[in-house]
């Protein structure tokens, strides 16, 4: 399937409850924190830079992730895509359109990311990109880094 044309606006009040709506299988539901918690999160800190994943029109996806100025790591720490939505290529589309917004920032070199080491589509997603696996952090998520280009 080809890569579908998708875009990341910024949270607000036009997209809140299609964000809050967004729904992950059952299974997957250790895989991530609630759109709530992050979204409430994000209102908190003022380096969590949240998104919509916005397709067709429609909200199908959220990210966060954080780029802080005096650093060239930026953390992508956040990521879902709604159960009734995936599968169809959106998930690396979105992570395509994060990668090109982080890159933009200028100051960043290296992306890293993490998951529950069973979570074989989110490894299989990054390892796509160039992701590569570092090992377990403190709390048992495997850890991935890209290092960016120029
Ligand atoms: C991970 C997630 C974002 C992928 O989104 P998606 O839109 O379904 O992904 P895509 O359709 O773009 O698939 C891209 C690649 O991901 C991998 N992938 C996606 N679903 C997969 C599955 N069920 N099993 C194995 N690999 C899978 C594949 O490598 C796929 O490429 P391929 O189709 O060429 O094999 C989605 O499954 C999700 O929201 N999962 C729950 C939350 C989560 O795990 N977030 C990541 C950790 S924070």
């Amino acid at each position: 399937m080809g890569d579908q044309p998708v875009v990341l606006e910024p949270v607000g009040k036009g997209n809140r409850a299609a964000i809050l709506a967004l729904e992950l299988l059952p299974r997957q539901q250790g895989f991530v924190a609630s759109n709530a918690e992050s979204l409430a999160e994000a209102k908190q800190d003022d380096e969590a830079i949240a998104r919509a994943v916005i397709a067709d029109g429609r909200v199908v996806g959220f990210l966060m992730y954080s780029a802080p100025e005096d650093d060239d790591e930026a953390i992508i720490y956040r990521f879902m895509i709604d159960r009734r939505e995936q599968g169809k290529g959106l998930g690396r589309a979105a992570v395509a359109k994060a990668l090109e917004e982080i890159a933009k920032l200028g100051h960043i070199r290296r992306v890293s990311i993490c998951y529950e080491p069973e979570n074989e589509a989110a490894r299989r997603l990054y390892a796509g990109f160039g992701f590569v696996e570092q090992g377990l952090d403190e709390d048992d998520e495997m850890i991935a880094a890209l290092e960016l280009d120029g």
